[in-house]
């Protein structure tokens, strides 16, 4: 799984849960050293360390360099102004049948809205949002 955008790593720690039962683990990105320096103590807490790897990294470069195809859960929940122009990247580094769940949806739809048009074009995407906590839009890259 990846996740943008760590802060003290409380949703890190959800996917890093679900990531220990089915033998997986979670790359985490945050670019601000205090954020960082919280979750990485917060990891060592939690028992969960061995399934996270926490990144401190400027998502938008990282993902530029990201492997195709290489993630099966992403996790946004970051600079959403950045979302539409990070879409190309997001759509690469998925890979196929891999889930793209982006937080706030219903919260801050109007910020989430350029992605959302980006992806409601795209063809196969299947795309829905969930009106749970923030709202979560959830896309399913097509096969
Ligand atoms: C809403 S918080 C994340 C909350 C966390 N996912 C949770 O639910 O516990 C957003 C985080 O994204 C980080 N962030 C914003 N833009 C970023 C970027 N370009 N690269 C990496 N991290 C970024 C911010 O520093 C902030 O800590």
């Amino acid at each position: 799984m990846l996740e943008i955008g760590t802060s003290n790593g409380y949703s890190t720690l959800w996917l890093a849960e679900a990531a220990r039962v089915n033998g997986g683990r979670v790359v985490t990105l945050e670019h601000a050293a205090d954020k960082a320096a919280m979750a990485r103590a917060n990891f060592a807490r939690s028992g969960l360390e061995e399934c996270i790897e926490l990144l401190h990294a400027d998502a938008g470069a990282w993902l530029a360099r990201a492997a195709d195809a290489s993630v099966d859960l992403l996790f946004l929940d970051s600079d959403r102004g950045a979302y539409a122009g990070w879409w190309p990247d997001l759509r690469r580094v998925l890979r196929p049948g891999g889930l793209l769940v982006v937080d706030n949806a219903l919260s801050h739809a109007a910020e989430i809205a350029p992605l959302e048009a980006l992806l409601r074009r795209e063809p196969g995407f299947a795309c829905s949002t969930v009106a749970v906590g923030n709202g979560e839009l959830l896309a399913v890259k097509p096969r």
